[in-house]
């Protein structure tokens, strides 16, 4: 049974360890395993009708989306209709609470609520494993997005991509103090998409597959800090392995760098807090903000910080 309409949300998702290239570019293969927490403050609503007229029509945020997202949204279109023997064609409106593109997942909650969307319209009942393999067609990280807390992505072995999904480790009622605070500072899409930036990075970098092999022994001792609710050791391994990737990214050729100078300036800002008590740690993705991680006792003097620090554009923090 086909429904007319529907409407789905996803959240974002911040990797606490990263997740940088693929093995395969066609399955969004990745080259090696990640895990994520999902950040209720960053939400994509869409909604989902079907179109008479045989083409995919998108908007973001009240916007006709730009061409490149049109033609990426319909590829990852063309996957399900093969997939379902689907022949229908779709009217998406897509609505961020937060910035788009600016690396804060955006890709990663969109995908997750548009592929939760389809499985509802059409009455699929896929499981969430299914579903999550589903979303990594569309980007690589929305497989973490189907699922809310800490969620793991097993890279996978398989050539066909049939065991690479993401799973809860742990819901986010196992650890509820845990926050991430998003301190935004410029709000500029990026120069250089995540897709391009990895495939930059695996061919250039010399520093990629040792960053690849350090970062995989992290996961283990990632999730056993979570499984303690080690705030301090989630935080140093995090900060570790994002400080690796932009590292790796930076000795690429020529370099590629996310950054602002006044990226490197909170990093201090957030260092010298840590040295004065306040348990905070960073951690930064595709662009120049800052998501900082800690726990909820320590929300209102960090928010209060960031106010200070007068080039922060805009705070996203829980309530
Ligand atoms: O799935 P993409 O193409 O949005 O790539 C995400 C890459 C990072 O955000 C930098 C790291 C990660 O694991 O989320």
């Amino acid at each position: 049974m086909r429904k007319n309409t529907i409407s789905t949300q996803a959240h974002a998702n911040i990797a606490l360890i990263k997740y940088w290239g693929k093995r395969n570019e066609t399955l969004f293969l990745p080259t090696k395993s990640s895990l994520s927490i999902s950040v209720p403050t960053l939400t994509t609503t869409t909604s989902i009708s079907i179109n008479t007229k045989p083409s995919d029509i998108l908007h973001l945020n009240d916007k006709k989306a730009p061409e490149q997202a049109i033609k990426n949204i319909s590829r990852f279109l063309d996957v399900f209709r093969k997939q379902f023997s689907i022949h229908d064609h779709f009217i998406i409106s897509s609505q961020n609470s937060f910035p788009t593109t600016a690396g804060l997942a955006s890709s990663a909650s969109g995908y997750a609520a548009l592929t939760k969307g389809l499985n509802e319209l059409y009455d699929l009942n896929l499981p969430s494993q299914e579903l999550s393999l589903l979303a990594r067609r569309g980007s690589g990280s929305a497989c973490r997005s189907i699922n809310d807390g800490f969620v793991l992505w097993h890279k996978g072995e398989k050539d066909d991509g049939s065991d690479s999904y993401a799973e809860q480790i742990f819901p986010s009622s196992y650890w509820p103090e845990f926050c991430i605070i998003i301190a935004i500072l410029s709000t500029q899409e990026k120069q250089i998409c995540s897709r391009k930036g990895m495939q930059h990075t695996i061919k250039t970098s010399p520093s990629y597959w040792q960053w690849v092999n350090e970062s995989e022994k992290r996961l283990p001792l990632m999730i056993n800090a979570i499984k303690n609710k080690d705030l301090t050791t989630v935080g140093m391994l995090c900060e570790k392995d994002c400080l690796d990737m932009h590292q790796c990214m930076q000795e690429a050729k020529p370099s590629l760098n996310y950054w602002l100078p006044k990226t490197t300036t909170l990093i201090e800002q957030i260092k010298s807090l840590r040295k004065n008590s306040t348990p905070c740690y960073f951690t930064i993705d595709a662009g120049p903000n800052i998501k900082i991680l800690t726990t909820k006792n320590y929300v209102s003097s960090i928010v209060q910080a960031l106010k200070n620090f007068e080039q922060t554009v805009q705070i996203i923090a829980p309530q």
